[in-house]
């Protein structure tokens, strides 16, 4: 293992270099079952050790919480590190354990208003939509989004779960440097759409779950592996028989990986990395941990490169997935494709 930093690439085609590989801070505060919070600070300053600079955090994430546990660490290293966070995913008026999706101007200007101050700085590096809703023209959304740039608010903007067509659209009013979309080993289904529309559009892409939340690296195998509270066990491929017959099929990511004298989880990441090249697009994968042994063990993966057999070994693994991505796909790319 070396402590070298990583490689870089550019977010957006005039936006800055950043690490070539982020971190997802969402399981800080969020998701994932309970968390150490010294052990996460020390996960933020390694990774900015190892060169990784791109922070992933969202407004949801714990309804505020993690933007809040960022804040010190991102104030304190504002000019090393971007700052990524999302919108749109509001608390259900009738029912507070519930999410709603609001792309509507009074919602989306409340809540930048609301995380600038949560992180407690003066501009929002990367500002995401994180899902669409159906009922608003994202071109209205996207509209009310550049007006934040211009006034200063935000730097940059990104789409999250959109379809290739919602991203020509949404790109037709402002120029969209990301793409965060789920992408591993695992879930493949925006390279039909909305790969070839980011390459075309000079999009960077942004694979989020690069692990397949952690089943990739092999620490779960169901979801009753995981505590009560852990938002995997709604989702239908870690659950029953879709568990079993998924973790079957990771016996090609172990022979990968043990020929690189690797981690399963390394050659996740080298794969998803992998295809900046396979698809001619700059891609920043942010995988989530908590850990500083695991972010570095992740950011060692920059460097690992896969032949064309490996590749070969590993393609036939998502086609034969069992479980969708999530209980509703209905608010994915996917699933309205
Ligand atoms: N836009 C969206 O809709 C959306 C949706 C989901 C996630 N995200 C973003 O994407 C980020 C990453 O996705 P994710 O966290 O869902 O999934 P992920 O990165 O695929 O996997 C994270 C899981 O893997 C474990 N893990 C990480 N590195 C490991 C290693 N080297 N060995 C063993 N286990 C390891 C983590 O546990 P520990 O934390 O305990 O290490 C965590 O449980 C999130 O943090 C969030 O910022 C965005």
């Amino acid at each position: 293992m070396t402590d070298s930093r990583i490689p870089t690439a550019r977010l957006g085609v005039n936006g800055p270099e950043v690490g070539v590989q982020g971190l997802g801070c969402m399981g800080m505060s969020f998701a994932y079952g309970p968390s150490d919070a010294g052990e996460s600070r020390a996960t933020l300053e390694r990774a900015l050790e190892l060169g990784i600079t791109l922070y992933d955090t969202a407004d949801a994430y714990g309804a505020g919480e993690n933007e809040k546990f960022l804040s010190p660490f991102f104030k304190a290293h504002r000019d090393e590190l971007v700052i990524a966070t999302k919108f749109a995913l509001a608390i259900h008026p009738d029912d507070p354990t519930k999410r709603i999706i609001r792309n509507d101007e009074p919602y989306l200007r409340q809540c930048v208003e609301a995380s600038l101050q949560r992180l407690d700085v003066d501009a929002i590096d990367l500002y995401y939509m994180h899902r669409r809703d159906v009922n608003i023209p994202i071109e209205e959304t996207v509209g009310v989004m550049a007006e934040l740039v211009r006034e200063g608010k935000v730097k940059q903007l990104g789409l999250s779960e959109v379809t290739g067509a919602e991203l020509r659209a949404a790109q037709g009013v402002h120029p969209i440097a990301a793409v965060q979309s789920e992408w591993s080993l695992f879930s493949r289904d925006i390279e039909a759409n909305v790969v070839p529309t980011a390459r075309e559009l000079g999009v960077t892409l942004v694979p989020y779950s690069p692990l397949g939340r952690g089943f990739l690296t092999g620490s779960f195998a169901k979801a009753e592996d995981l505590t009560a509270d852990d938002f995997r066990r709604q989702q239908p491929r870690f659950t029953g028989e879709n568990a079993t017959a998924n973790a079957a099929l990771l016996e090609p990511l172990h022979t990968v990986a043990e020929s690189h004298g690797a981690t399963p989880g390394q050659i996740a990441l080298a794969w998803v990395q992998q295809q900046a090249t396979v698809h001619n697009l700059p891609v920043i994968p942010i995988p989530g941990t908590r850990k500083p042994g695991r972010v570095q063990e992740n950011a060692a993966a920059t460097r690992i490169e896969l032949t064309e057999d490996q590749l070969s070994l590993l393609e036939p693994i998502a086609a034969k997935v069992a479980g969708d991505r999530y209980a509703d796909m209905t608010f994915t790319s996917a699933g309205r494709e």
